[in-house]
């Protein structure tokens, strides 16, 4: 049955991430890495991480409470709030119950919805819930509220530049300005152990860095075909990378989405797509006899399909890649941090076109979606909502660590993970007015937050502290 509801996506963002980074070149320089091994090799230029002060609870009290007052939404107008993070704080209670402190202030108690975990794909998860209850019989009128919240951190190591932080907060429903096309989505769900976090008292994962760009690939392929499929049936005409203006991938680091786009085009080539030319199909064909397993590990393949796709890549996929390229690794927020990337740069020319996202979480779960994007009226309109993201004033005005004090910080967070009984330095000074930050873990494990503010003095949220 269709929904009622009319152009159900996404109405407004806000995105957050710490002040607090480190420039690339300067890791790799520390780490003994070859020169350009983290900046053309992984592709990234910076990474933001989380001082002592922050954390993925203090991150989201940010970035929603920014999104409501810019949008000038109550809190009584939200119906559903839902969380994606795979940074685990406690076990049991969840982070969407922390963010409940902003709408009980306001006599609202009356919201559904819990977090959603699984490696990066928990927001995508939150996401297609609130989408899905806006779109039912069950929704109430009210707005849904969807906060992708993680900080990446990785042990020494091959995998330690590829972290990051951040927060993303994502107004549901409505004649919204970025709408889902509901029946164009597909999925890819397996066991793999790809990467994984088993070890209980670290926030370090497990990671078989190799299988999982490998298990991204497969599910990417899968996605692609089944989608292709799926528009197929509906629409009576092949897909194909043409169809689409841009395509936004989760983003570990930027090396991966290169290299997954250009899979796509090879996907193209082996479908026969009409875009494809001779010299490109000359190129690629000899390749499409190769088994899956064969054509994953094939680095002239991978050599000469990014050749092929760096024109398309250029035009449709290089506008979504400045947010991580800058931050880093945000698991769940990533891939909300690409298309936010896509919002700063193309935002005056976005209405009418289609949007691709593809969303990968280890372990795995995968789904590629199509949004499609039009005018709304102010204040969700594309450039409104761009203006407000100001992604740009934002990256201006960030702090650069060294190498060193960066390590530094990592040690005393190792320490801190699952501790009891400390008090955090309580220095706000690099934060923007308006932030949320940690100031104690008490002696029974409760966590307790302050907000920076907009002029003098603090304002203490929970419990008094
Ligand atoms: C991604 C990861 C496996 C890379 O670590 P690694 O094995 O030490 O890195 P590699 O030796 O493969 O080097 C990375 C890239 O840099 C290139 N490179 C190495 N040194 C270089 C240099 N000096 N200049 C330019 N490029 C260089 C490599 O050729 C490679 O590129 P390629 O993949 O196109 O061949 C590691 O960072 C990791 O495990 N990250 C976390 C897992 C993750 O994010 N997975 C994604 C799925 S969600």
């Amino acid at each position: 049955m269709a929904s009622q509801q009319k152009n159900v996506g996404i109405l407004a963002l806000e995105i957050y991430f710490p002040p607090t980074c480190l420039q690339q070149e300067a890791l790799e320089a520390h780490d003994g890495a070859s020169k350009g091994k983290y900046t053309i090799g992984l592709g990234q230029d910076c990474m933001a991480f989380c001082s002592e002060v922050e954390d993925v609870i203090s991150m989201s009290l940010t970035a929603v409470t920014s999104l409501l007052e810019k949008y000038e939404v109550d809190p009584k107008q939200i119906g559903r709030l839902e969380v994606g993070s795979e940074t685990v704080i406690d076990k049991s209670k969840s982070i969407k119950t922390f963010l409940m402190q902003i709408f009980e202030k306001c006599g609202n108690t009356d919201i559904e919805g819990v977090d959603s975990t699984n490696a990066c794909y928990g927001g995508t998860a939150a996401l297609l819930n609130c989408v899905n209850w806006v779109e039912s019989s069950s929704w109430d009128g009210r707005y849904g509220l969807v906060v992708c919240t993680d900080s990446a951190v990785y042990a020494e190591g091959p995998a330690r530049p590829t972290g990051g932080a951040a927060a993303i907060a994502m107004l549901v429903g409505p004649d919204a300005p970025i709408v889902f096309e509901s029946k164009l989505r597909a999925s890819h769900m397996a066991h793999v152990y790809d990467f994984y976090k088993p070890i209980l008292d670290s926030e370090y994962p497990v990671v078989d860095g190799k299988l999982s760009q490998t298990c991204y690939l497969m599910a990417l392929d899968s996605c692609y075909k089944n989608l292709c499929q799926k528009y197929e049936t509906l629409e009576g005409k092949p897909f194909s990378v043409d169809e689409a203006s841009y395509f936004v991938f989760h983003s570990p680091y930027n090396k991966l989405v290169q290299k997954s786009f250009a899979r796509l085009i090879f996907n193209d080539v082996v479908r026969n797509a009409s875009y494809i030319d001779e010299a490109a199909k000359e190129k690629l064909s000899p390749f499409s006899s190769l088994t899956g397993d064969e054509s994953y590990s094939n680095r002239d393949l991978e050599k000469a399909s990014q050749q092929v796709a760096k024109p398309f890549y250029d035009a449709k996929v290089q506008p979504t890649t400045l947010v991580p390229k800058q931050i880093g690794n945000m698991y769940t927020a990533s891939l909300y941090a690409a298309f936010i990337s896509l919002l700063h740069n193309k935002h005056d020319t976005l209405p009418g076109q289609r949007v691709i996202l593809f969303s990968y979480g280890s372990g795995l779960t995968a789904t590629m979606f199509s949004l499609r994007l039009r005018e709304a009226q102010h204040p969700f309109s594309l450039s409104n909502i761009a203006s407000i993201l100001n992604v740009a004033g934002k990256l201006k005005a960030r702090h650069e660590f060294t190498p060193e004090k960066f390590v530094e910080l990592m040690k005393v967070m190792e320490h801190r993970y699952g501790a009891k009984d400390f008090v955090t330095s309580k220095d706000c000074s690099l934060l923007a007015p308006g932030t949320y930050y940690l100031t104690e873990v008490d002696s029974k494990y409760r966590r307790f937050y302050a907000q920076k503010a907009k002029d003098a003095g603090t304002a203490a949220l929970a419990n008094g502290h």
